[in-house]
This record gives C-alpha cells, structure tokens and sequence, in this order.
C-alpha cells in the first residue's frame, strides 16, 4: 500500500465516478449490474474518506446530460440511488457525515427528492465529513442558476453592481459553504470534465486512472492520494516562491 502522510491531505475530494457500464460488459453482464457494484465501491470509498479526515467528499453521481440515457437505465439508476441513500443514513450517522446534494433537484423523482430530503435533515447535525452527490448536476447550468439568481438580487436592489466579484459569485453557486475542490479523480479513463464543477475546478489538481469506478478500491484511493501529495500547488507563482513561504 502507498503510504500517505496525514498533513498533506485534499481538504475537498471530489470524484467522477466513471466506467461502471464498461465494467459490466467487460463482464458481459448488464449495465445496471455495473451501477451497482459501482454503489458498492461508493459505500467503501465513503467509509474510507471519512475515516482518513477528508473534510469534503463529492461525487459526481448523475449528471444533467445522463437524463439521455435509455430511460430503463435511467429509472434503475434512479432507483438505485434511493436505495442506497436511504440504505445509508445509519452509516452516515454511526460516522459523523453530514449528507448535502448539489444539482438540479426539481428535475428529480419526487421519491427520490424524499429520501434525499430525509437523509439531509437526519444527518444535518452532524461534524464530521460532508458527503455530496451531484445529482442531476451539469455545471454550465449551475453557472447560469448563479447568474439569474444575482441578476434577480441586483434588480431587487438587494445587491449593486459595483459589489460584484469572484466571492460574491461564487456564493450563488450551490457549492457556496464549501471550499473549491483541491483534488479531482476521474475513473475508467476517460479525460475530460464532463461539466461538472467548472468555476470550482480552477485550479484543482486533476487525477485520471484507467480503472473502472467498481474496481477502484482503497489502494487505488491511496495512490491516487499519494500523487497529490508529491504534487506543487503554484496559483500562478514560482517555485522559488512558495521553498521561500516555507
Ligand atoms: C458512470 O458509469 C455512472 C454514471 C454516469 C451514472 P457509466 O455508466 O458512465 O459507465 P460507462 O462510461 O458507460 O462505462
Ligand atoms: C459523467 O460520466 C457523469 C457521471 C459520472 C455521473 P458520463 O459517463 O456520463 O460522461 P461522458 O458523457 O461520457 O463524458
Ligand atoms: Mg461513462
């Protein structure tokens, strides 16, 4: 196992779980029976975030994009999540997570909406680790949320132009308590963002691995995390610099 250093770990995780369907067929088996064993690898990755002192976890776990879906694998997904999430709130509780969703919810099953409702007002008290599912997230349609919300508040008054800025912004997008992610995995080896968390992406240090999200387990966490510690967070200085900050 790669051995990580406590002191230097990603204060917010964030993870698009990617490659469950290339997994079943790999297996000749159907996607759903990916999506699940994806969930299982979920459970474990939770667990393990919360137990090395990650203070924010998110994954990507339906995006705005994925309402294109045939809608059979849509329903079982959504069904899935339910299951989960309501499966969960124990787990959630015995560990300390505090459960949040980003996305757009409206868009969403109202069972689903209840449970997930139900498992932010059981957990809300907790201090532990924040756990959020995007779910029915795309990220150009949060920046376009944040926007109209704003333009609504400015011609309220409530706000005035001249006190525009990136914090004033940022406090508009759904991600608005949290810090920005300082680390990004993608799985399955994909390459790309997919939409998700454009503004919040800035300036995180990107990880992609070839494994699919159902074999991605604690090791591969590990190393993965042992990577961002070997790595240099310049925002835009030199390397002289930040040896001379200490
Ligand atoms: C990720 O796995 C899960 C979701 C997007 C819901 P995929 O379903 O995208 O798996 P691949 O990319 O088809 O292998
Ligand atoms: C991104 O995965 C969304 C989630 C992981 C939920 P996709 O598999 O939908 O991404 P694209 O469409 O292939 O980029
Ligand atoms: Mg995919």
């Amino acid at each position: 196992m790669h051995i990580l250093k406590t002191e230097k770990l990603p204060r917010h995780l964030a993870i698009i779980m990617d490659g469950n369907g290339r997994w079943a067929k790999a297996r000749m088996l159907r996607r759903i029976v990916g999506h699940r064993k994806g969930v299982e690898t979920v459970r474990m990755i939770v667990e393990e975030c919360s137990l090395l002192g990650i203070s924010c976890l998110t994954l990507f776990a339906f995006s705005a994009e994925n309402w294109l879906r045939p809608k059979t694998e849509v329903q079982a997904l959504m069904m899935l999540l339910k299951k989960y999430i309501k499966m969960e709130v124990p787990r959630m509780m015995q560990n300390n997570i505090r459960f949040n969703v980003i996305g757009n919810r409206e868009e969403l099953p109202s069972d689903v909406n209840r449970v997930v409702d139900d498992a932010i007002a059981k957990t809300a008290g907790n201090s532990g680790m924040i756990l959020t599912l995007a779910l029915s997230y795309g990220a150009r349609q949060e920046i376009v949320r944040a926007a109209t919300i704003m333009a609504a508040d400015m011609a309220s008054g409530k706000i005035s132009a001249t006190e525009v800025s990136e914090s004033l912004f940022a406090g508009y997008l759904y991600t608005a308590d949290m810090p920005e992610p300082d680390f990004l995995i993608r799985t399955s080896g994909e390459m790309r963002i997919s939409n998700f968390l454009l503004w919040q992406l800035a300036y995180t240090e990107l990880y992609f691995t070839d494994i699919n999200w159902p074999d991605f387990g604690k090791r591969e966490l590990h190393k993965a995390l042992c990577d961002y510690q070997d790595r240099e967070r310049r925002f835009g200085r030199t390397s002289d610099q930040l040896q001379a900050r200490g």
